[in-house]
């Protein structure tokens, strides 16, 4: 028997569970494969065309055998791809790895590779078994306390935040028409990027970014750059006592979902008591459908198990949330990415 045969006899005796959960089982390489791709910046190098392996580890510091492996192994799953033999280029998978382009996801993918991160999704045994978030079990902090005394990782945690809401931004503008707010509050705002495109499409409207007090800062830059300073403020605080008041809009995306049902009822109705007459709170998460159906969100609301006290949840269990603020719902927008906007006033 030659050795294609015998191959094919293997495959065929493998059975398509089989497959697909070995599929499954290397994910976590793929996972941690990516995170360091990313790290040491190979997609910025073949921006101008393809390079070998040679020098790629040259200038990346790594060791071309293994770079070849790893490279190898993306590839064949579409992320880079081997041009000639030992040489690699950009696909379009891969060319999101790259530094600063529209929908960079280098730094969530290096954010994913750190440390402590790792050390977090390595103890999700601990997040199923009792609840609590497998993050502040191995830190004994949580998330957020861990990241302020950590400058440079905040930084990164930001970054990766903001490059994701440049990818949430655009459907969401162009999904819901603010064209009568006068003055919108972005609640979790981390570094302006959902105010700068928000203000950008409207050029009367005005625009605060609301976040802790050492992220703030880093809107600066953004809003600079987008032409908007002068119509956007930064204020820092913490949602759980105060938000800036007056806003005829609250956009909140991604920050119900990190904390808990108690602490978004909080977050809920400390918007509820300052915003003006007629005020309306636009919640930018994943909704998660009932039953069975696919959904990013489903693994997202993973990652928020581990890392947070907070969850994904349904439309039914926004709702409620609202409810316990004295909001109601008013209308809930699919978007195309993998969240919606789900909108609130005051009962
Ligand atoms: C997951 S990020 C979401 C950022 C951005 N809104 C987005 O959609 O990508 C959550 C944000 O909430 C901010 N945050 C966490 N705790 C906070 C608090 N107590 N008060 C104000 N902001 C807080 C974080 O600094 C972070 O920027």
């Amino acid at each position: 028997m030659s050795g294609v045969e015998e191959l094919n006899e293997n495959a065929n005796g493998l059975t398509p569970s089989t497959v697909q959960m070995l599929e499954f089982h290397n994910g976590l390489s793929m996972a941690h494969i990516l995170s360091v791709i990313a790290e040491i910046g190979v997609a910025d190098q073949v921006t101008d065309g393809p390079l070998g392996v040679e020098e790629l580890a040259k200038r990346t510091g790594t060791n071309a055998d293994a770079l070849y492996r790893v490279l190898r192994a993306v590839a064949s799953k579409g992320v880079f791809a081997e041009v000639s033999p030992r040489t690699f280029g950009l696909t379009p998978l891969a060319a999101t790895l790259r530094s600063n382009v529209d929908g960079s996801m280098r730094d969530v993918f290096r954010l994913q590779g750190q440390l402590c991160m790792l050390d977090a999704y390595a103890a999700i045994g601990h997040s199923v078994r009792t609840g609590e978030p497998a993050f502040e079990h191995v830190h004994g902090t949580t998330l957020f306390s861990y990241l302020t005394a950590r400058p440079e990782l905040s930084e990164l945690f930001s970054s990766a935040m903001g490059n994701s809401a440049r990818q949430i931004q655009r459907p969401v503008i162009d999904a819901y028409d603010l064209s009568d707010v006068r003055r919108l509050i972005d609640i979790g705002g981390a570094h302006g990027h959902l105010v700068a495109a928000i203000l950008s499409r409207y050029p009367t409207m005005k625009g605060v970014v609301f976040d802790l007090p050492h992220v703030v800062p880093g809107a600066a830059g953004v809003l600079a750059k987008a032409g908007v300073a002068d119509r956007a403020e930064m204020v820092g605080g913490d949602y759980l006592r105060a938000v800036p008041a007056q806003g005829d809009a609250y956009t909140i995306s991604h920050v119900l979902h990190q904390v808990s049902d108690a602490e978004a009822v909080t977050v809920l109705t400390n918007i509820r008591k300052v915003m003006a007459p007629a005020g309306r709170v636009l919640v930018v998460d994943p909704v998660i459908p009932e039953g069975d159906l696919p959904h990013p969100g489903k693994f997202m609301d993973i990652t928020m198990l581990m890392l947070t006290q907070g969850r994904d949840r349904t439309k039914a269990e926004l709702v409620d949330l609202f409810e316990q603020a004295d909001l109601r719902h008013v209308e809930t927008v699919a978007l195309s990415a993998p969240s919606s906007i789900v909108v609130a006033m005051a009962a």
